[in-house]
């Protein structure tokens, strides 16, 4: 029997296939139960043994050479497949993303997570109030009482109807009743801030009926105005990333606090636009003071035990100073482009560590 051509024959199948199953298909035909080289092997059991001497080694051999064959293509061709996939699964990573992500953090957002980070370093924890409040929480605890004309420069939002107490209903006109309501419920001693909106019946170009104010407060035992200004300074240089803020402190009029501080902050006059830092002018940033007496009676606790001091400042005035808008009403106006512009990566979180507002 002419075994070479057989195993030519063989190998030229095998090194013809192209794909596993058509190997598959030949390795069942030459070696499986019924295959023709299985086939030849048992004919050596009808052979004499001069003749299985001769036959058993050549069968033996063509049988290994059609295994190794077919084992040498199967690698063969599992190897081209890798080949392929990884050719078709590169990555051209000079392309632009695909489909990135459209939205950003309003600016508005962030300076609230830049101004809670700064102030959860030092112990202060936020907390909140309704925007819906009550002329009492607003006004008559915060040493406003009916008649005080403080009330009428917040030009309130009221509701026609009262609340079940009888006490008359408004959009809270700055964040300041978050204080009583912190007292009310916590106790002393206190580190809070309260960011939030707040409403007043006012717009023009610096004003909109709705805006943003963050409120400070601490309460404690044998707390004074140094407390105060160390607190504003170390925020205020946090917040603008600089170290060379100056604060000055002016004698001031609220009725929560007693006595009452109007903070300004240096600037300098950089190519005609104002920078924070240095001295060169002033600008009014915050209200603060010692906590009035009668508002820390008013929140349940002993003023001849506790005091405290407060602040408050509107959030979108930070933010424009801090990151260059001149136009209170484009926070508003959910403009795409400027939106784009001056908003933050949504996975850019603000930290002490990695800059609190670098995104820009
Ligand atoms: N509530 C004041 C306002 O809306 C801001 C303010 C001033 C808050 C002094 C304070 C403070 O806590 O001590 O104009």
């Amino acid at each position: 029997m002419d075994h070479a051509a057989t195993e030519q024959e063989a190998l030229s199948q095998i090194a013809a296939a192209q794909d596993l199953e058509t190997l598959e298909s030949l390795r069942v035909a030459f070696l499986g139960k019924q295959g023709s080289i299985s086939g030849l092997l048992k004919t050596l059991g009808g052979m004499s043994p001069e003749e299985r001497q001769s036959e058993g080694p050549k069968i033996h051999a063509l049988r290994e050479g059609v295994t190794n064959a077919l084992a040498d293509r199967k690698a063969a061709l599992e190897h081209a497949a890798l080949d392929a996939r990884l050719a078709a699964e590169t990555i051209d990573l000079s392309l632009p993303a695909p489909e990135a992500p459209r939205g950003s953090v309003h600016p508005i957002a962030q300076t609230m997570d830049e101004l809670a980070e700064i102030f959860a370093d030092m112990g202060f924890a936020v907390a909140t109030g309704p925007e819906i409040e009550d002329d009492w929480h607003n006004f008559t605890a915060l040493n406003m009482p009916e008649s005080h004309p403080a009330r009428a420069m917040h030009d309130t939002f009221y509701f026609p109807d009262r609340n079940a107490e009888g006490r008359e209903m408004l959009l809270r006109t700055h964040t300041s009743p978050v204080q009583i309501r912190a007292m009310l419920q916590q106790g002393a001693p206190l580190r809070i801030i309260a960011p939030g909106r707040v409403y007043r019946s006012d717009s023009d170009a610096t004003h909109t009926p709705m805006f943003h104010q963050i409120e400070g407060l601490v309460i404690d035992k044998g707390i004074h105005l140094g407390h105060l200004k160390w607190t504003l300074e170390t925020f205020l240089k946090a917040f603008f990333e600089r170290d060379d803020v100056v604060l000055r402190l002016r004698p001031s009029y609220f009725p929560f606090t007693e006595p009452s501080v109007e903070v300004d902050v240096g600037y300098s006059l950089v190519n005609g636009k104002r920078v924070i830092g240095g001295s060169e002018g002033w600008m009014e940033v915050l209200g603060s003071g010692m906590v009035n007496r009668k508002v820390i009676a008013a929140g349940g606790l002993d003023p001849d035990v506790y005091q405290g001091f407060a602040f408050g400042t509107g959030v979108d005035r930070l933010a424009m100073l801090k990151y260059g808008m001149d136009d209170l009403r484009a926070f508003f106006d959910g403009d795409v482009r400027w939106l784009s512009h001056y908003g933050f990566a949504p996975l850019d979180v603000p930290t002490l560590s990695g800059g609190v507002g670098t995104a820009a």
